[in-house]
């Protein structure tokens, strides 16, 4: 089981962050997370665990805004030693058709924001020589996927980011990591799982099936957990062996 700390989760109020959240507040973690709207989920949080729970709204791409949401956070449960880079936009569609602003967009939410948040956060880790961090990625930055290549480009990117990252702050004791789905059960990905394309994605799989969203969080818990304590720098694949 992991230490009990603040953990930071950027979009935590839908699909697999909703889940994370729940999970990490199971385990006795306090959770600090945004997201753009509000949701019966989050309403749920706010009443079951008052003191450990804490959500704004907020555009990840809005810095000022971010920066005062990380120090609000900070504010009422002290420095967090922990953070899922989990919120991101997807594109989809063939990229010779691709519309500039979604591209723009794309970058901006799931790498420059990402980053933002990542950096504000650090600050606190520094101090403490103490911290976790986990991107949530794809397989898409990993493999050609058509539709994808846009997406897959700012996974790959972040993925990227956490090799460089683990380096610099390794010495500080922070550890710093990717998980890269497969296709899971979610609002991003529901228009896809409903289409006959996933029977495909279903067959090319080994265990024959898309993940769960306990999946995930099961995942994330074990890498935020002392017993990941000697792995940084790393991509772990979530994806039923897809890309194996
Ligand atoms: N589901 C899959 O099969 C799959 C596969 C591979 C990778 N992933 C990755 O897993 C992560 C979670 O995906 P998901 O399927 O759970 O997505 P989702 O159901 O669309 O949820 C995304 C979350 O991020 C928030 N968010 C999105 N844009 C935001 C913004 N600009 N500012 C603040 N919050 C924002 C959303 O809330 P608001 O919209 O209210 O802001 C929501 O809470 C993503 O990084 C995704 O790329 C998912």
């Amino acid at each position: 089981m992991a230490e009990k700390t603040l953990v930071i989760v950027s979009g935590g109020s839908r699909g697999l962050g909703e889940n994370l959240v729940r999970a990490l507040l199971a385990d006795g973690h306090a959770v600090a997370t945004f997201s753009r709207a509000r949701t019966p989920f989050l309403d749920a949080c706010a009443a079951e665990h008052p003191d450990a729970f804490y959500w704004e709204e907020c555009d990840i791409t809005d810095a000022p805004r971010l920066a005062k949401f990380v120090s609000t956070s900070t504010r009422r449960f002290g420095p967090t030693t922990a953070l899922i880079n989990n919120a991101a936009f997807a594109t989809d569609g063939l990229f010779l058709f691709a519309k500039s602003q979604d591209i723009h967009r794309a970058l901006a939410v799931n790498v420059e924001a990402l980053m933002n948040l990542t950096q504000l956060c650090l600050a606190g880790m520094v101090r403490v020589r103490k911290g976790v961090i986990i991107n949530v990625t794809s397989v898409s930055g990993l493999r050609g996927i058509k539709g994808a290549a846009a997406y897959g480009a700012t996974k790959a990117a972040v993925d990227g980011f956490s090799r460089g990252l683990a380096r610099e702050m390794g010495s500080q004791g922070i550890r710093v990591n990717s998980v890269a789905l497969g296709y899971f059960e979610s609002e991003l990905s529901k228009e896809l799982l409903e289409s006959e394309q996933v029977q495909k994605i279903v067959e090319r799989t080994p265990l024959k099936r898309v993940g769960q969203v306990g999946e995930m969080a099961d995942v994330i818990r074990f890498l935020l957990s002392p017993a990941a304590g000697f792995m940084t720098g790393q991509t772990l694949v979530v994806d039923g062996g897809l890309t194996c």
